[in-house]
């Protein structure tokens, strides 16, 4: 299994891509680091401490990190992921609390200790990741490999025209990580192959009810608000599940039939708060990134599908 730290502001599909991590046996999660975004910081504790014991990974240490952006306002998704980033479907609590340390310095930590062993996993706003490389300028070098789900390579976005909601949520953060950025380190799984190849069809979502583990009754009762969300706001006929299909892409690596590297930037203006710039000029800068453009669907489906049959981690 791959030895992972996953960063996350844990929403509905946060959690999903956490039971991939810790329930599919591909991945040994050392630690989880949780930041605000989808929801303020103490819900994304608490659900990322939810999600770990439905995987069976009760024992994986939870810490908290930044409670907001490093110069924005926080701004959080609830009105999609429901009030509790959960589907607000009463979800009891957690048994445990978050670990002591923060989680820029959990992440500096395990990177010194585990030189080139990890594999980082974000999948909300980069506040924590870069919060830890103000500190430590390297650190990027440090990880065997640094997984984003962020941005929309195609300038396609999600909450706002052109922007995708992570690297809206905190755009210095997110320039912060592509200054330190080397593509042969950093990859980041954007918007447009979520909502390429990781919809959550009316059919998917029958198929996931009827496996009928709870593994695979949480991860569909917790879409309920991001299905509706779909539905009536969008008008798709499915949800997508952008941070599964990030996690997805870390856990199996041949998943990926199509990345671009260039070099990359995040606008800060008011209008294109967060969109990626990405330089395709033959003379553009050396490439800074490597963008995931296309992912095989059918072997991502099969792996949730078979991580939710489960019954999880003993
Ligand atoms: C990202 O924003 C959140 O809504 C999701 O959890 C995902 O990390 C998608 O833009
Ligand atoms: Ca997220």
């Amino acid at each position: 299994p791959t030895p992972l730290l996953v960063d996350t502001d844990t929403g509905s599909d946060d959690a999903v891509a956490l039971l991939l991590a810790a329930a599919s046996g591909l991945g040994d999660v050392r630690a989880v680091t949780t930041v605000a975004g989808n929801v303020p910081l103490p819900t994304a504790t608490r659900n990322a401490l939810i999600s770990l014991e439905i995987a069976g990974a009760a024992d994986v240490p939870v810490h908290e990190g930044c409670d907001r952006p490093l110069l924005r306002p926080l701004s959080t998704a609830q009105h999609v992921h429901g009030q509790d980033g959960m589907g607000d479907i009463g979800l009891p609590g957690p048994r445990r609390g978050p670990q002591p340390g923060h989680a820029a310095d959990v992440l500096l930590s395990y990177a010194r200790r585990f030189p080139g062993e990890l594999t980082l996993v974000t999948l909300g706003p980069l506040t924590n990741l870069a919060a830890a490389l103000l500190r430590e300028p390297g650190l990027l070098g440090r990880f065997r490999h640094v997984y984003c789900m962020a941005g929309a390579a195609d300038a396609h976005g999600n909450i706002t025209a052109t922007a995708e909601f992570n690297v809206w949520a905190d755009p210095e953060a997110a320039g912060v990580v592509l200054r330190a950025a080397h593509p042969d380190t950093v990859t980041w799984v954007g918007w447009d192959v979520s909502r390429k190849y990781a919809v959550m069809t009316p059919e998917d979502q029958r198929r996931l009810e009827r496996l009928g583990t709870p593994v695979a009754a949480f991860a569909h009762r917790i879409n309920r608000t991001v299905a509706e969300w779909a539905r009536e706001v969008t008008g798709l006929a499915g949800y997508d599940l952008p941070d599964p299909i990030a996690m997805a892409v870390a856990l199996r690596p041949d998943l990926v039939l199509e990345e671009e590297r260039a070099h990359v930037t995040i606008a800060l203006g008011d209008e294109t708060r967060g969109q990626m710039i990405v330089d395709r000029r033959r003379a553009a800068r050396e490439p800074n990134l490597t963008m995931v453009r296309r992912v095989d669907e059918a072997g991502f489906k099969d792996l949730l599908f078979a991580t939710c049959a489960g019954t999880g981690r003993a």
